[in-house]
């Protein structure tokens, strides 16, 4: 598979344009944005608030559709994917982390980190298998059986970060999975972010406002106003 060249770019983005409404109110969330994301590696995407982050990572993960440009992700033009196509591509190719964690509440941790592989179809056994891997990598081997409202914010983000590994993504995006966490929990959700992209291969882009995350980063990727820095 392409995004499988060591080396080369996972993501690719294009001349990417968003704008919301029309005429003299209209707001440019994006404007003529163009990077490439390198496979394996982790960016840091930076920027004030209302720079676009969120548009941007949006439209990368196939939730949105940009005005104008291209978005490839493994290989797969997201902007060219119908509905179908952009299941397959959640499914399959990209996770994301929300701020807000996104659990089911009534679901335990481990039935939350299983929903992929029940979606994925993967024998019971297998999934149960898999399930207990992912806590494990996340530190909450003995935390399955808790309900997301028994569980602190950083376990539920942890958990989060498990679901969206569950099905072996190719690109994690996480849009300031850290943004209701304090510092100390904050910076261990992302070392643990930055862990996976060695022991699972993942690429991750993760929006942050925080400096110190930027240093875990490869790249730190600067917005402005709708626009990528150089
Ligand atoms: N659905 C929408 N309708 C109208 N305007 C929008 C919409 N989504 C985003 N915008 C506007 O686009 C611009 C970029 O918003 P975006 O959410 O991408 O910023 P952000 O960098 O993620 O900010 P934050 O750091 O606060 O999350 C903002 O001016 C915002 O008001
Ligand atoms: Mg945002």
């Amino acid at each position: 598979m392409s995004g499988d060249l060591a080396g080369g770019p996972l993501v690719t983005v294009r001349g990417v344009h968003r704008s919301f409404g029309s005429g003299p109110t209209a707001v440019h969330a994006l404007r003529d944005v163009s990077f490439d994301v390198t496979a394996g590696t982790m960016v840091a995407l930076v920027g004030r608030s209302g720079s676009g982050k969120t548009t941007l990572l949006n439209i990368v993960g196939g939730l949105d559709h940009p005005d104008a440009g291209t978005v490839v992700v493994d290989g797969a033009e997201v902007t060219g994917l119908d509905d179908d196509g952009l299941s397959q591509l959640r499914r399959a190719k990209v996770a994301y982390v929300f701020q807000t964690f996104g659990l089911i509440p009534v679901m335990t941790a481990a039935e939350n980190v299983g929903v992929p592989l029940r979606l994925a179809r993967m024998p019971t056994a297998e999934r149960e298998r898999r399930v207990e891997l992912l806590l494990e990598l996340v530190g909450l081997a003995d935390h399955g059986e808790q309900r997301p409202a028994e569980l602190s914010g950083g376990q539920q983000q942890r958990v989060a970060i498990a679901r969206a590994l569950a099905a072996s993504p190719r690109l994690v995006i996480a849009d300031e999975p850290t943004g209701q966490l304090d510092a100390e929990t904050g910076l261990s959700v992302m070392a643990l972010l930055r862990g996976v992209v060695e022991s699972e291969g993942v690429t991750v882009l993760v929006s942050t406002h925080d400096p110190v995350m930027m240093a875990l980063a490869d790249r730190v990727m600067r917005m402005h106003d709708g626009q990528v820095d150089p």
